[in-house]
């Protein structure tokens, strides 16, 4: 749906060029999630910018729903704009304009006939539960009711991809639920692919189905969201992860300096998170262990726990072998 090529895009920053993207090439399959998370300045904006070409890559390839976007004349980049939704962190909507006016927007401005734009402005205002808001002006609705506002806007024009830049970081946790609920119906329902950048794990741990890990313009990991958090290949990525997460891994093992034996950390998936694996295994192996640290938590649909334990006595080979037998990851961390 989206294949982005060896884009490089720079600033001028009046004697200097910055660099923005170095080299980055993405490519995204219809009707999925993807996630795109990665420190402030490390290029997200300027990156989903360049999907829809609101920013003109420098060099590169950006194609789109099967069409090369550089290669378009206004027109075309015009007509392919309307296959491209796009929400933004602060709503961007028309102030002086009513709920329903700015979700008609795009269609007043692609000249579609108000006998149309009607009935789709009450489907879309439905979908996004905003019915009864639709004399409403920005000011009257809640933070979370304006990115409503936003969506239904940026699905006016029937796109087949919407791209979120932050679009729930000036939302409370609860209203940002709330949204990224709305935006995975969406997916699922219409089968719209969604671009979503983000700097909050929870996030993309939510709804996304793939992440990519953005640093300084080059995407240095990407892959299927479980794998790329639970076990992250790169070492900039498992440094995100765990300060997305507030763990700091150096200062827990200094904690433990004094705990006897050896620390592993355990990760279950699925429903083995539920099960009582460890009594059975530390019977068997014959070990003792002391749980350290952990928690359960969902990426999508799926659990997954992670645990930190140390383990005394008995055959640590055999328990290592057990837990992995059922399907349990076990890294030794001392
Ligand atoms: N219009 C611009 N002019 C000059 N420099 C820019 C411009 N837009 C972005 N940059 C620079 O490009 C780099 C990437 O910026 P970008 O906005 O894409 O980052 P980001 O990952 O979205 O950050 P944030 O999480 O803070 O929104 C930064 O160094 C930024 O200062
Ligand atoms: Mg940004």
């Amino acid at each position: 749906m989206i294949e982005l090529d060896d884009i490089h895009k720079s600033f001028r920053l009046g004697e200097r060029q910055v660099p923005a993207l170095r080299g980055l090439s993405l490519r995204v399959e219809p009707g999925e999630v993807f996630g795109i998370i990665g420190a402030s300045g490390a290029g997200k904006s300027t990156l989903l910018r360049v999907i829809n070409l609101l920013e003109r890559p420098d060099s590169g390839a950006v194609r789109v729903a099967g069409a090369e976007l550089l290669g378009l004349d206004e027109a075309g980049l015009r007509a392919a704009r309307q296959r491209i939704g796009m929400i933004f962190q602060h709503f961007n909507l028309l102030s002086s304009k009513t709920v329903a006016q700015n979700v008609a927007w795009p269609l007043v401005i692609a000249g579609r006939p108000v006998a149309e734009i009607v009935p789709r402005v009450a489907e879309l205002l439905a979908r996004v539960g905003l019915s009864a808001h639709a004399d409403k002006y920005p000011t009257q609705l809640s933070g979370g009711q304006k990115q409503r506002v936003g969506i239904a806007r940026a699905l006016a024009t029937k796109p087949q991809v919407l791209l979120c830049d932050e679009a729930t970081s000036a939302l409370d946790p609860e209203t940002t639920r709330d949204v990224l609920d709305l935006l995975a119906e969406i997916n699922q329902e219409l089968g719209l692919t969604i671009v979503l950048i983000t700097h909050e794990m929870e996030v993309v741990r939510r709804v996304c189905d793939r992440v990519a890990v953005l640093e300084a313009g080059r995407i240095v990991e990407q892959g299927e969201v479980a794998r790329v958090f639970l076990h992250p290949r790169e070492a900039v990525t498992r440094r995100f992860v765990l300060e997305a997460e507030h763990v700091d891994e150096q200062a827990q093992l200094d904690d433990y300096t004094h705990v006897p034996g050896r620390l592993l950390r355990l990760t279950f998936r699925g429903e083995r998170t539920y099960e009582p694996l460890l009594g059975e295994v530390a019977r068997r192996a014959g070990i003792d262990f002391g749980i350290l640290s952990g928690r359960i938590a969902r990426i999508k649909t799926v659990p997954y726990g992670q645990l930190t334990i140390s383990v005394t006595g008995g055959d640590l080979a055999a328990a290592e072998a057990l837990l992995s037998e059922r399907g349990v990851t076990v890294e030794v961390l001392r």
